[in-house]
């Protein structure tokens, strides 16, 4: 079973290829094209659910709080700069599911297409931050029961967020999204 930051880093993977998705569909309607709202709809469904509800809960409400407690500094260290970009995060999805609430119309779609740009910029940043500095210092404090156990608590949450076998079921729409035309 793989560890706690294991967990994240493939989570990442599936995400960023939802990125990718994002940006496809932005570059269309910056060229004028229409864009599937099939598509918008189901990448808005995964980045609510499976990045929000899931993701970050993982690391807010499970790993930071264990970290701090093994000395990682919250306020003004790395973990308050995580939560920061979650929260900066969060702002742009909601104005991504405003403009996407209204049907894409060219205005709203314009709209959507520069909070996805900047969610994409945002999260691809804050990866990177994560995989680089922060579990590379979660790997070094954290034993491997410890994080095969919090790993363990990661599935728990998954089912009491969003229902059991709903997490893999996203991932798997997310997967066959991403191999379609946006
Ligand atoms: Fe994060």
């Amino acid at each position: 079973m793989p560890g706690a930051t294991e967990v994240l880093r493939q989570e990442h993977q599936t995400i960023k290829g939802a990125l990718g998705y994002a940006e496809r569909i932005a570059a269309k309607i910056d060229h004028g094209e229409e864009a599937s709202c099939d598509g918008v709809a189901r990448l808005m469904e995964f980045i609510h659910l499976f990045v929000e509800r899931c993701h970050h809960s993982k690391e807010e409400q499970i790993l930071f709080p264990l970290l701090e407690k093994k000395g990682i500094p919250a306020e003004g260290g790395p973990l308050g700069v995580m939560l920061l970009e979650h929260d900066r995060a969060r702002g742009l999805i909601e104005e991504m599911s405003a403009a996407a609430g209204n049907g894409l119309a060219p205005v709203s779609a314009k709209r959507w297409m520069q909070a996805a740009w900047d969610y994409s910029d945002l999260m691809h940043d804050h990866f990177y931050k994560e995989e680089e500095m922060l579990f590379k210092m979660a790997d070094r404090v954290l034993s491997q029961e410890e994080q095969t156990a919090i790993a363990g608590a990661f599935n728990l949450l998954d089912s009491e967020k969003i229902g059991p076998g709903k997490h893999e079921q996203l991932q798997m729409m997310m997967e066959e999204l991403i191999g379609q035309s946006a």
